[in-house]
């Protein structure tokens, strides 16, 4: 049965978080595999908005599975308070439906003050991380001091928590408090905790297993604008490693792009935008931090780092988001290659320290006006959309198989169904 890895392209918020409650219709099995609250996935259902940060948007339909790999690293407080928040909107969340990795990392107070002092100590040149203590908890975990939710019960865990806190000269923290708060989840988190390696391997032949990725791909650690990165592997290969699974297993790879480009916090952009561009796709695409609201940057889609993403990941097909926001402009812009010191560069990586010095080339697009946005058949796309659609799969070499018009289920057109095609 197949396994599909759903993929961020950019910079994070392309929209995951929709694509993945629409093709979660057809999962048994929803995974996330990455990061903690740092993320926010937003679905629109009836009218209603909804922003998870740590549980995948797969919640939201009645009888899936929902696994959180140890890849992870989770906010004990705010795992608890998002299982409450779905509760209190009706839905179902409970150890029947939902399954939590005992090699999960927990974030303390440690590492909040942490990161604190560091994007301090770094001034200007602060990543401009989302503050939940994200960074520092990986760091702890390759240091070989971090918290798992399997050491709860560990009664060392108040001392384990002193060296964590002695290694980083911090002095300022109650660190029984901090052990007295992490074990008062023990009770209600127990029933949660289950490896999903194991769970995904015996359903591997059975069930439609969905992995809902998170952040984006110029996010990771390892091939992302580093040091401007989160701390995770964001990339295809992040997936194997957190879920302990055989990399052959994944039958398709979907990778999310936005039709234009945004990024919250610091580094390099090259087709960053000013004025009143930025209004307008801001404003249209409501482009703040769905964790932080922060005012996300905003400019033209990037080709040449786009085609790095997909081939990083392996990428089968395409998912474009927010078509609708470019549509009233009159001209829209793509960066088909950039221009580095007289030369043309059709791709670059996103690691590449030439990254701040490219200039973008930009072609030119007439715009379009869209009258209908839902409820549409992949035939009834708007001409102007299709040729979009064309041009990039021309460009990057891969087939796009879904455009998302809108915040609504009824927004999204899908070209087929990626179960049956995998
Ligand atoms: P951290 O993940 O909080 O360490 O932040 C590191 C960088 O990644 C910052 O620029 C954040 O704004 C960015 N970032 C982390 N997660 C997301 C996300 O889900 N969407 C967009 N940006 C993110
Ligand atoms: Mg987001």
């Amino acid at each position: 049965m197949p396994l599909i890895a759903l993929l961020g392209l950019q910079w994070g918020d392309e929209g995951k978080g929709k694509i993945c409650d629409i093709l979660s219709e057809g999962a048994d099995i929803i995974v996330r595999h990455i990061g903690g609250n740092n993320a926010g996935h937003t679905v629109v259902i009836n009218d209603r908005k909804l922003v998870l940060r740590i549980i995948p948007a797969g919640i939201l339909r009645p009888g899936k599975l929902c696994l959180l790999g140890g890849g992870m690293v989770v906010d004990l407080n705010r795992f608890y308070e998002e299982i409450e928040f779905l509760r209190s909107l009706g839905y179902e969340v409970s150890p029947n439906n939902l399954k939590i990795s005992p090699r999960i990392h927990v974030i303390t107070p440690i590492q909040k003050e942490l990161e604190r002092r560091i994007e301090d100590v770094l001034g200007n040149g602060a990543i401009g991380t989302t503050m939940r203590g994200i960074g520092p908890t990986y760091a702890d975990k390759a240091l070989r001091v971090g918290i798992r939710i399997g050491d709860l019960l560990d009664s060392d865990l108040e001392r384990r928590l002193k060296v964590v806190c002695d290694i980083h000269k911090i002095e300022n923290i109650d660190v029984s408090e901090v052990a007295d708060t992490l074990k008062s989840h023990i009770g209600w988190l127990e029933p949660f905790v289950e490896e999903p390696a194991s769970i995904i391997r015996s359903n591997l032949n059975t069930a439609n297993i969905l992995l809902e990725g998170a952040h984006g791909s110029l996010l990771d650690l390892e091939w992302g604008t580093y040091p401007f990165v989160t701390s995770s592997n964001t990339t295809v290969g992040g997936v194997v490693t957190s879920l302990g699974i055989d990399p052959r297993c994944i039958s398709k790879t979907i990778g999310v792009f936005k039709a234009y480009q945004t990024r919250v916090g610091n580094g390099p952009f090259p087709t960053e935008q000013s004025g009143e561009v930025v209004e307008y796709l801001r404003k249209r695409g409501n482009e703040y931090g769905s964790t932080t609201g922060r005012p996300r940057r905003c400019g033209w889609l990037d080709l040449s780092l786009l085609r790095f993403a997909a081939k990083i990941n392996s990428v089968d097909y395409l998912v474009v988001t927010k078509v609708d926001v470019l549509s009233g402009l009159s001209r829209y812009y793509i960066s088909d290659k950039y221009v580095l010191n007289g030369s043309e560069l059709k791709e670059i990586e996103p690691y590449n320290m030439h990254i701040g010095n490219v200039v973008p080339n930009y072609m030119e697009f007439q715009g379009f006006n869209l009258e209908k946005t839902s409820n549409l058949e992949w035939k009834d796309l708007d001409k102007g959309v299709l040729k979009y659609i064309e041009y990039i799969e021309k460009e990057v070499g891969t087939e796009v198989i879904g455009v998302s018009l809108g915040t609504t289920r009824s927004s999204y057109v899908s070209k087929f169904s990626v179960w049956e095609h995998s």
